[in-house]
């Protein structure tokens, strides 16, 4: 008679025979996907989001994980894991492939280039985003995909209304030599420093002052270490979506098929949501009523403008005057 105890024993065996039945699953593909962004920013969002997708559309293939606000790698560092393989994904922002030898994409920097969001896509969704994607290939880098944050606006702890009254301030820029020439301009100090590094170097005076879409002001609270803000829309930041090409290229086609179709509507869903989500921030770093923020009047803007015009010229031979040409034919500013 079966007892209790050897009806136990039974069912154990034969569970422990059907998983030997089972060819064991292979393991996910990893893919690190690193970004120096709060989660709810545009990037971060859109990270989420391909998170998500790529899991369904490889059905568990690949397993991503991703890492937001430096907590595995700051900007310069995050560029070095994904050359080495410790990482296989970045958003990094389009300021930052200067110190990788492509200068080009400085070109994004310029002072007032882009007109708005609309002027920007006939570049990133067009040639010359994708002649710019070809330059990153001989340094191991693959661009899939162009992901939108916004227009910045300056802040500091003085009043930045004209240009006259940058003269003197330490202003934290991103490593680009566009945003240093800018900063020459106004009569600023400009000072290189990681995001990471940018609330704190605020809040201690170590920088005067900064430069950021909203969104990226608001989630990191640097509002709260900042008593002015001017709207002055003087520049772009946005994103390329990178991974490092030797993975990419070594993927099973079906595996890199769903990747890429969750890129595509990932994209769709960053680009979709970055504008409202600065216009938001905006409107709630105004609410918090730590910082006085000013609109620029018509002739106010003159004078940033005039100010700026310049650094198109100056960079020129950095950045390429082709790549410029290029841009400008694009967004019909020639
Ligand atoms: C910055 O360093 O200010 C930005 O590039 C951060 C980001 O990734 O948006």
């Amino acid at each position: 008679m079966l007892t209790r105890r050897s009806l136990a024993a039974l069912a154990g065996a034969a569970a422990l025979a059907l998983a030997a039945a089972v060819p064991a699953l292979a393991q996910p593909i990893v893919i690190k996907f690193s970004h120096v962004v709060a989660p709810d920013t545009p990037k971060g969002k859109g990270a989420t989001k391909f998170e998500e997708l790529a899991e369904k559309y490889t059905n568990g293939a690949v397993d991503v994980e991703v890492y937001p606000n430096s907590q595995l790698y700051k900007d310069k560092e995050e560029l070095e894991a994904l050359q080495l393989g410790a990482v296989q994904m970045l958003a990094p922002s389009l300021a930052k492939f200067g110190p990788l030898g492509v200068q080009d994409f400085e070109v994004f920097d310029l002072p007032y280039i882009f007109k708005g969001y609309d002027a920007l896509h006939t570049v990133t969704n067009g040639e010359v985003g994708k002649m710019l994607f070809s330059k990153l290939e001989d340094k191991g880098i693959k661009g899939l995909a162009y992901w939108d944050n916004g227009f910045k606006i300056m802040s500091a702890n003085s009043p930045i209304a004209t240009p006259d009254d940058f003269l003197g301030l330490k202003m934290r820029i991103q490593s680009s030599k566009v945003l240093e020439a800018e900063m020459n301009a106004l009569g600023a100090v400009p000072q290189v420093m990681a995001f990471s590094e940018v609330y704190q170097a605020l809040q201690t005076g170590v920088v005067d002052g900064t430069e950021n879409p909203p969104s990226n002001m608001y989630t990191q609270k640097m509002h709260e270490v900042q008593k002015h803000a001017t709207v002055s829309n003087h520049g772009y930041l946005g994103y390329a979506v990178i991974v490092n090409k030797q993975f990419w290229d070594g993927l099973p086609e079906e595996v890199r098929a769903g990747l890429e179709k969750a890129l595509t509507e990932a994209t769709d869903y960053a680009n979709g949501i970055a504008k409202e989500e600065n216009d938001k921030s905006l409107q709630a770093m105004k609410d918090a009523g730590t910082t006085e923020f000013h609109e620029l009047t018509p002739e106010e803007l003159a004078a940033w403008e005039e100010a700026l015009a310049p650094v198109h010229e100056e960079m020129a031979g950095r950045i390429g005057a082709e790549t410029i040409a290029a841009v400008k034919a694009a967004t019909g500013t020639n």
